[in-house]
């Protein structure tokens, strides 16, 4: 059980020596498109976070970039932001939505529990390096990488009504459903569904403000890409979720019985360090 340290920079500088230069940036529309959704289960980049379903339509799951705080001492502060392209998923599940682009943020912050969400314009994806950065434009929400994917930081700004930013530090390297990221191996959970455990688990720092109160503190967090071409529960019917600290793992678990009712189950243990 050593050296999670070392292999987590043997597959960070991987990553990174076999990604050119090359940027990329791509603009994902607000509105709802005719025809079939194309999504990507192969992997074949080393950029993880790269958006990987073209032409959402109306009943694809679409795209969710998700991230999560929780704090292993004070269970009472956590939060959660979600970035989606979809028109299935999101705060007005089943209504007429004016844009499939929205970005969610819930906080807990003891007692008292504050939610904010806004709907983009268009959202644009830019990769440099490893790295991978999102624009809600018109919402104020964003989130961006470093080019070694070794920072993340969600920003909110006006006229978003929980402002300020969220920071992480990945300790735990990236994971697929079958294993440890890699090019050309399956993304596909179930069928119609991927996912991608990007920063399984990251020593992050919270700085907002919400209701004209300071939310501040540092805790554990989490970052995942999920997208599919059907709607998601019927590529993942019943599922349970979720995540945790035990010993030196971090561990991530999906388990879950997919639309042909064939279970699935993913108990990755990630081994991980912290490097202070
Ligand atoms: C959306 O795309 C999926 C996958 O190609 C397809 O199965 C579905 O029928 C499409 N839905 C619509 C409303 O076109
Ligand atoms: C935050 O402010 C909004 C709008 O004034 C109010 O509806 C909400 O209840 C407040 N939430 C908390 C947790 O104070
Ligand atoms: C945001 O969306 C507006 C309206 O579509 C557009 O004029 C503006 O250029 C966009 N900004 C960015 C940074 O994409």
């Amino acid at each position: 059980m050593k050296l999670p340290l070392q292999s987590l920079l043997v597959v960070t500088s991987t990553l990174v020596s076999s990604a050119t230069s090359r940027s990329s940036t791509v603009i994902i529309p607000s509105t709802v498109n005719d025809g079939p959704t194309i999504s990507q289960y192969i992997s074949s980049s080393p950029r993880l976070d790269d958006n990987k379903v073209l032409n959402i339509n109306a009943t694809a799951f679409g795209e969710l970039w998700y991230f999560d705080v929780v704090s292993s001492t004070r269970p009472d502060q956590a939060l959660l932001v979600a970035f989606l392209a979809s028109a299935t998923e999101g705060y007005t599940p089943g209504a007429a939505v004016s844009s499939i682009l929205s970005c969610e943020v819930v906080v807990k912050n003891g007692d008292n529990v504050y939610a904010a969400a806004g709907l983009a314009q268009n959202a644009e994806i830019s990769s440099s390096g490893i790295g991978t950065s999102g624009v809600w434009n018109g919402t104020g929400c964003s989130f961006s990488a470093t080019k070694d994917l070794s920072r993340m930081t969600i920003k909110l700004l006006p006229p978003f009504e929980i402002t300020g930013s969220i920071t992480l530090e990945p300790i735990a390297p990236p994971t697929l459903p079958c294993g440890p990221y890699g090019i050309n191996e399956n993304m596909e959970y179930a069928p119609g569904f991927g996912w991608t455990s990007i920063v399984p688990y990251a020593k992050t720092t919270v700085d907002l403000q919400a209701n004209e109160t300071a939310v501040q503190f540092k805790a554990d967090g989490y970052h995942d890409l999920n997208w599919g071409d059907i709607v998601f529960s019927e590529s993942v019917p019943n599922y349970l979720w979720a995540r945790g600290k035990l010993g030196p793992y971090s561990m991530v678990i999906l388990a879950g019985v997919d639309g042909n009712g064939r279970q699935r189950t993913h108990i990755p243990r990630i081994p991980f360090t912290y490097l202070t």
